[in-house]
């Protein structure tokens, strides 16, 4: 590739990004897999790398660098400053009447927009180029977190059209519930400690000090205000938002003018409803004089404007009664407190249960069987517990006591490191057995129609299976007597779990449901290993040399195959013909079967991903660092500090010509 078409590539390249990131985020309509996503990122990363193409505006700019250890602290020229609350009528007519006192007439408009739950931001764009994202700290002073903005794929990196040498806008970070909620289950998965609510997670994730893992959080943001270099007299908050958008900026289109307070009012009480029915959260809406020329006049307080007001939302809250609280078992054993609730109704749906979390939350809020209690819903979907509304009143409850043992199968309750939750670790624990062999089934597992919660509950208690590789084993006699299963329904189960023994080696990997490994993982472990029994001899070291694996997973992996029972599982899928290898057809030939590799600089005509696939396609693999695993080191020009590694272990350096020789073209 000379360097006239590694430019074209590059455009190209980056115009499909470009559009994939708007179809994904702005049109909620993918047209790419997160995959080819990354693909096709990694191959633009290498191109501008290589071809020195590196611009500001490009997406590979929003992966992040690498992670520093501590935020700088910004000044804010203007302060960043709060809203005065409001939660009734009145004092939003006593804003209105001060508002007009001090103007001496009437002549103005309210812009009256929603308040967006999340974390206020202000970025800081030099000719067109985002220079600084910043907190906004204690309104004064901020930190720095650009290098973590930057990930946040709303924004513009770049500025569009006609735009001032210095443009400063603030806006606001948040969270979807959906993706919150998905963030959650994830973590929850992982014995991670979950977030109270989207605004918490925000914030959290935008602290974060690496900001490749913020680029994983799925942060969004909205702007709303623009503050320019010279004031132009005449402008109002309804044209910045129109100018915020051309400029590339994404607002939030449900803006709405108002001619005076009754019709703010108005647009309130519509709100009040329709906010349920938004992807996000709102606590409330923003009402601002809309005529920019008219806030000097009105002015500040020491903290907040006195041309605008948040008129805020009464939480979604109710009272009800704990009847019980009963103990749930997950796939991974992790066992979370249900309070079990006396029937309410809350934001249009009737609660009877809500999460606890984990003993440490019960402690801190006291919740015990019999109490009165406030329920919310976090992000308007998982109900919660907040408080206790009578903690003092007479012949209260014991205590909320943690079994010692497991509700399901009795086994005693383990606790890892300092994971909040309880575990149990028995790996014939009904529930566990049931949603090991739920999730073996899955759609992004081996995707077995028909396998579905009721029928591998029957399947289970009458011990026609114990592990998911009884599946395979099972006869249509067997199936005829269970509940709701016909000639014909017995069949297509069958048939269903005899055609999953063709699905590919890393839904096999991620079926076995090893703690870590979700689908993206097991993906990794497979094209980075080949083959199953590569990866049940892989020991930690090798693991984590491949690039996404960190010693977590490794040390996960590495438990799960050395238990007898998972080991003799996973053989028994063997025996049955489940796919073991990564598809054959790739392979090309043998000639570097199990050899290691790991690239370092750039190759003469090779990019990265092409050097990766032919040792691939030959049955050898890379990593993404040298170790004494190492069997080659693929050097090019301007190689790093692998090979001073590589020399060091002397493990064999090649070139690219080298390379085509080992595989005779
Ligand atoms: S305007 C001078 N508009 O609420 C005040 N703020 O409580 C400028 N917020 O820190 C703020 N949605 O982060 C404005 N539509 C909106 C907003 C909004 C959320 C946040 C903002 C601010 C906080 C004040």
């Amino acid at each position: 590739m000379n360097k006239e078409q590694a430019e074209q590539r590059v455009q190209e390249l980056r115009d499909l990004l470009d559009r994939a990131n708007k179809a994904y985020y702005q049109e909620a309509q993918p047209f790419i897999s997160d995959r080819e996503f990354d693909e096709y990122l990694k191959e633009l990363e290498h191109l501008e790398e290589r071809y020195n193409l590196q611009v500001p505006g490009s997406p590979t700019m929003r992966v992040g660098g690498e992670p520093s250890s501590d935020f700088p602290t910004v000044e804010h020229p203007v302060p960043l400053l709060s809203l005065d609350n409001t939660y009734n009528e009145e004092e939003l007519n006593d804003f209105d009447r001060r508002v007009r006192e001090i103007l001496g007439h009437t002549d103005f408009t309210y812009l009256v927009e929603l308040k967006f739950d999340g974390a206020a931001i202000r970025l800081r764009y030099e000719n067109g180029e985002l220079v600084l994202g910043a907190t906004r700290g204690d309104g004064e002073r901020g930190d720095d977190i650009t290098q973590n903005i930057k990930t946040i794929r709303d924004l513009p990196l770049t500025l569009k059209n006609d735009y001032p040498d210095v443009v400063e806008v603030r806006g606001e970070a948040y969270m979807e519930r959906e993706a919150f909620m998905r963030l959650n289950e994830f973590r929850e998965e992982q014995g991670l400690n979950t977030f109270a609510n989207p605004r918490n997670s925000t914030a959290g994730s935008l602290k974060m000090q690496d900001p490749r893992e913020v680029s994983r959080r799925p942060i969004r943001m909205f702007c709303f205000d623009l503050l320019l270099e010279q004031e132009e007299e005449s402008i109002t908050q309804y044209q910045k938002m129109k100018l915020l958008k051309e400029y590339g900026f994404r607002v939030c289109e449900h803006y709405q003018q108002c001619k005076n307070i009754d019709e703010v009012h108005g647009k309130i009480s519509e709100w009040e409803e329709l906010r349920h029915q938004l992807a996000f959260e709102t606590d409330g809406v923003v009402i601002k004089v809309n005529e920019e020329r008219f806030r000097d006049t009105l002015g500040t307080t020491s903290k907040a404007p006195r041309w605008a007001i948040a008129y805020k939302f009464e939480a979604e809250q109710a009272t009800t009664t704990i009847e019980d609280i009963t103990l749930q078992v997950g796939r991974l054993g992790r066992i979370t407190p249900v309070a079990e609730l006396k029937a309410v109704q809350l934001a249009g749906t009737t609660v009877k249960r809500a999460s606890l979390h984990n003993e440490d939350e019960i402690h801190r809020k006291d919740v015990r069987v019999g109490d009165q209690v406030i329920v919310e819903k976090a992000g308007e979907i998982i109900p919660q517990v907040l408080s206790v509304v009578n903690p003092d009143r007479e012949n209260r409850g014991p205590k909320f006591q943690m079994p010692a043992n497991c509700p399901a199968c009795g086994e005693e309750l383990v606790k890892f490191g300092d994971e909040v939750a309880w575990r149990c670790i028995n790996p014939q624990c009904p529930p566990q057995v049931r949603s090991r062999i739920e999730h073996f089934a899955s759609r992004d597992a081996l995707d077995i129609e028909g396998l579905g919660e009721a029928v591998v509950d029957q399947l289970v208690s009458n011990d026609l299976i114990q592990t998911y590789a009884d599946l395979y084993d099972l006869e249509k006699e067997q199936l005829l007597p269970l509940e709701r299963m016909a000639e014909k329904s017995a069949q297509n189960l069958l048939d269903a779990i005899e055609q999953s023994k063709q699905q590919p080696l890393d839904r096999v990997i991620y079926a076995l449901g090893i703690r870590f490994v979700g689908a993206t993982v097991a993906r990794d472990l497979a094209n980075a290993l080949g083959s199953m029994d590569a990866l049940i001899n892989a020991d930690e070291e090798e693991l984590t040399a491949i690039d996404t694996i960190g010693p977590k997973i490794a040390e996960s992996v590495s438990a799960f195959f050395k238990n007898e029972k998972n080991r003799s599982a996973v053989e028994r899928l063997r025996e049955h013909g489940l796919q073991f290898q990564m598809e054959e057809e790739e392979q090309a030939s043998k000639k570097l079967e199990g050899k290691k590799f790991v690239l370092t600089g750039s190759l003469p005509t090779l990019t990265r991903k092409e050097a990766t696939e032919i040792i691939e396609k030959h049955g050898g693999r890379t990593t993404s660092s040298v170790s004494s695993n190492t069997d080659y080191l693929l050097a090019g020009d301007s190689p790093g500090s692998k090979y001073d590694k590589a020399q060091e272990l002397e493990i064999p350096i090649i070139s690219e010509e080298d390379l085509w020789q080992m595989v005779g073209e």
